[in-house]
């Protein structure tokens, strides 16, 4: 069994963010989202990692993944453009040979190993196995229709009248004959060739495709709420107590904290569940829970919670923040309490809610 991770494509929805960032790279609790989809693959012992990345962000992928502290082996492969799911198979044709294959969308977080689904895969040997979660709204989401015995009857990729409430989630085991049908089938009306219609081209072809209901949270980090939720989540489920950093006595740090080293708490609280990353300072300032804070982040005179703040950003004397994401290197100051005019550098897409 080989792996397939898609983390190519363009992140639109998370703009600002991604227009430096690639959306896999964006980090819950502190960690790029693709690491986790890596735990989950390494945990299922699969060795063999085929990355799809794109022209302009694949060089921060491989930068983020070159550690590799799993042990597994990457082959990256390029996707000249982001012509779909099905495209991004197409394009690992070589990698994947035809050896079955599990598919893992890079900017997908599942809070459940994935051994069971695998097991039943390998006992009951269908050409697809897909796994669904029940949603509220699955409008904009690959769509099933399953029947009581764990198989699927009807795909249909973001339908404006959804037959069902149980959405795809981005995780997805094939056998070899998916290459076939991919190959049966045309772009869909947003121009890509979508992974989803493959496999109604199975059922259609008579093949046997099998489903998993997915019973813990699934989050796809899409937009700004869906990132926070997902923050909260890995925070609250994910998260132990280690304080490696320094505190001094006029502070508190409550409950489960991660304080990388060199992180510095000086006369403030913080309250987990929070991850304060390595060489930031927290000073004069009560970081409330579910909040991440990133490396060498500056905060002073602040009370934040249920917030991202990536990567060397500075927050300073700003009374409350909350349900916010704070892009890296960002400023955000309030210099003068009397003073109504706020002074502003806010880049593309930015929102400033005040
Ligand atoms: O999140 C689950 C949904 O993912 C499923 O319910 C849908 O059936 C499925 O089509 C997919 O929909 P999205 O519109 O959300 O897919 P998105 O374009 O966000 O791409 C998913 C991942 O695949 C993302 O990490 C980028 C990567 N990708 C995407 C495209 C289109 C590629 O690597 N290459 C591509 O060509």
């Amino acid at each position: 069994m080989k792996a397939l991770v898609l983390a190519g494509g363009k992140g639109t929805r998370l703009r600002p963010l991604t227009y430096t960032l690639p959306k896999q790279l964006v980090p819950v609790a502190n960690r790029p989202i693709i690491h986790y989809v890596m735990d989950q693959i390494a945990r299922c012992g699969v060795k063999d990692v085929g990355v799809i990345i794109a022209p302009e962000t694949g060089e921060q992928i491989k930068e983020s993944l070159r550690q590799n502290p799993w042990g597994l082996s990457f082959t990256f492969i390029l996707q000249d453009e982001p012509k779909g799911l099905a495209h991004a198979v197409i394009v690992a044709r070589d990698f994947l040979g035809d050896d079955p294959f599990l598919m893992y969308l890079g900017d997908n977080l599942v809070g459940e190993t994935l051994e069971g689904f695998l097991e039943e895969f390998r006992a009951t040997g269908p050409d697809a196995s897909i796994l669904l979660k029940e949603v509220e709204d699955p409008r904009m989401f690959g769509v099933a229709v399953v029947d009581g015995q764990g198989r699927v009857i009807r795909l249909v990729e973001k339908p404006k009248d959804p037959p069902s409430n149980l959405a795809l989630v981005g995780v997805y085991l094939f056998s070899p004959a998916i290459h076939e049908a991919i190959s049966e089938i045309k772009p869909s009306w947003r121009g890509e060739l979508e992974i989803t219609d493959a496999i109604q081209r199975l059922l259609e072809k008579g093949r046997e495709v099998r489903c998993s209901i997915l019973g813990g949270w699934w989050l796809d980090t899409g937009k700004k709420d869906d990132l926070l939720e997902a923050n909260r989540v890995v925070l609250d489920e994910l998260v132990r107590r280690r304080v490696e950093g320094s505190v001094d006595s006029e502070s508190k740090v409550l409950g489960r904290v991660v304080l990388e080293e060199g992180a510095r708490v000086e006369r403030s609280t913080v309250r987990g569940p929070v991850v304060i990353g390595r060489d930031a300072v927290i000073r004069d300032a009560f970081v409330g829970p579910y909040t991440s804070i990133g490396r060498g982040c500056h905060l002073q005179r602040v009370a934040i919670e249920h917030s991202v703040v990536l990567d060397g950003a500075r927050l300073l004397g700003i009374e409350r923040i909350e349900d916010s994401v704070i892009g890296k290197n960002a400023l955000v100051e309030s210099r003068s309490l009397n003073s109504k005019a706020l002074r502003l550098m806010i880049g593309d897409d930015a929102e400033v809610l005040i």
